[in-house]
């Protein structure tokens, strides 16, 4: 347990409620989070606040999974959608803003975001341990948090600037109560041409489904609307290890062993990147 605050967890202090009560103004003490009420929260000794406590979620990225993704990310294959992410929450923040990353991973996004708004506070959500380790240390500003994206947030309401979700699980009802009416909400997803070369070696890989486009606008439609929409699209060319990466931090590819993969000599060493970018506008 740190004897101090983490300074960013610290700088976001403002933004937390108490994820039992429902009371704002929780406090640091003796390594933990309280509420006024006197529920009390771990700080871990990675840098993070475990507020996600009883019932466990029962989805995130397991360890290999985050590795995976940590050394993916580091290669800048995915830098082109990092700048998109950055460049609609910029638009929407002022220097000073805060933004908040639901199902950060590791940070990777919420930093770029952070990078691009000198004077930016940034906060990261997520169920996985080991994405909220790498999170903690993703930037300066970037806090991070355990919680489950399924259940009411433990931020105050109009707490975010700009609500970032990229590849992630959404709760457009809870999105809408924690962004400001100004804020923005970027949603950043694959397309149906997103990793094409991968699927024919990966059977667990699943295409994505034609109808999610759809999907997505009946889910946000009652809260947002649609402001701008950027499409990022571009090939990769990737190492060998790079492509095993990249397949083993892909959540339908959980069971597909690196062995196997490793004995595909055919594995592709380009792959089309493809996702749309999109700000809305609360409601
Ligand atoms: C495909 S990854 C994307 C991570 C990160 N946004 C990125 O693009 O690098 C999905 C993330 O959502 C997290 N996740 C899955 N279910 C979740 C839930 N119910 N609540 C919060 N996070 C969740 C996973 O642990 C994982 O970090
Ligand atoms: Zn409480």
């Amino acid at each position: 347990m740190p004897m101090t605050l983490p300074p960013a967890l610290d700088l976001s202090l403002d933004l937390l409620r108490c994820p039992t009560c429902r009371t704002r103004h929780l406090r640091p003490a003796h390594g933990a989070l309280r509420c006024p009420v006197g529920h009390a929260f771990d700080i871990a000794r990675h840098g993070y606040a475990g507020l996600l406590t009883g019932t466990r979620a029962t989805s995130g990225d397991d360890a290999a999974m985050v590795q995976a993704r940590d050394r993916f990310l580091s290669t800048g294959a995915y830098s082109p959608i990092r700048e998109a992410g950055a460049r609609l929450a910029a638009d929407a923040v002022s220097a000073q803003g805060t933004v908040v990353d639901v199902g950060c991973g590791t940070g990777y996004y919420l930093a770029g975001a952070l990078d691009r708004l000198p004077g930016a506070r940034g906060l990261g959500l997520d169920t996985s341990v080991r994405a909220l380790r790498a999170a903690a240390r993703a930037h300066r500003r970037a806090a991070a948090v355990a919680w489950d994206v399924f259940r009411p947030f433990p931020l105050v309401d109009g707490a975010a600037d700009v609500v970032l979700d990229v590849f992630a699980p959404r709760n457009p009802a809870e999105f809408h109560r924690v962004l400001r009416p100004t804020g923005r909400l970027v949603v950043i997803r694959p397309t149906g041409r997103h990793l094409a070369e991968l699927r024919g070696h990966v059977p667990a890989m699943v295409t994505v489904d034609p109808a999610k486009e759809q999907r997505l606008h009946r889910a946000l439609n009652p809260f947002f609307e649609a402001v701008v929409t950027e499409q990022v699209e571009y090939l990769a060319v990737l190492s060998r290890p790079d492509v095993l990466d990249l397949v083993a931090m892909t959540p339908s590819a959980r069971h597909v062993s690196r062995a196997d993969l490793d004995e595909d000599g055919l594995l592709p060493d380009r792959v089309t990147v493809s996702v749309l970018a999109t700000a809305y506008r609360p409601r």
